[in-house]
């Protein structure tokens, strides 16, 4: 008889209850905080052309560094859209900081609840299953021509019109750039 086994069990019993106690998770956590290094927002801003005025969205901003880059080297309409409450407060004070307040927003808000139809370019750095549970909002939402750039993660199903790998931090992030409607 294997006396581990009901040992076993009762720990993977009481880790999962206590995984799905843990109350700072949100339900709709798409991924956790790494920021993207400057080098790969400064790539993936490149890529997109920006135009003075476009509308770009990071969503889940984190520290805000991709809106601030966007509204202060490309003139956009920069809006982050930020579940955590810590990282909303330090991203604002930032923007307001740098005197951004006319052209960068962060939201403090769930992406599955805002509003970014009006994008010209969304950039994203979540999980491969975060894209995929994204995947028919984007499809659905946003207008023909807008840019889909995602960090790390492919967006299954989707054929990007551009990638490429670009070092930093002793390894290769991939950046994935996608088109609406998105050739399949
Ligand atoms: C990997 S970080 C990326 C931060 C930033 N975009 C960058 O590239 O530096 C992902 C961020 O998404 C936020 N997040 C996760 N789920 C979210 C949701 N449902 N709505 C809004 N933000 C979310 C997290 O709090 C975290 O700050």
């Amino acid at each position: 008889m294997n006396f581990m086994a009901p040992k076993i069990l009762i720990l993977s019993l009481a880790l999962s209850a206590a995984f799905a106690q843990k109350p700072d998770i949100h339900p709709h956590q798409l991924a956790p905080y790494v920021s993207s290094p400057h080098q790969i927002v400064e790539r993936m801003l490149e890529l997109a052309r920006i135009k003075p005025g476009e509308k770009v969205y990071d969503l889940g901003s984190g520290d805000g560094r991709v809106v601030i880059a966007a509204a202060q080297k490309y003139e956009a309409k920069a809006v982050g859209i930020e579940l955590s409450s810590r990282l909303v407060k330090s991203s604002q004070e930032e923007i307001k900081r740098l005197g951004l307040g006319e052209k960068a927003t962060i939201v403090h808000g769930d992406v599955f609840d805002t509003d970014f139809s009006d994008a010209d370019v969304v950039i994203l750095y979540l999980l491969r299953d975060s894209n995929n549970t994204l995947k028919p909002r984007l499809e659905k939402g946003l207008k023909p021509g807008a840019l889909v750039i995602s960090h790390d993660y492919e967006i299954a199903g989707w054929k990007p019109q551009q990638e490429e790998t670009v070092d930093a931090f002793r390894r290769g992030h991939k950046i994935y750039v996608y088109r609406m409607p998105p050739q399949k």
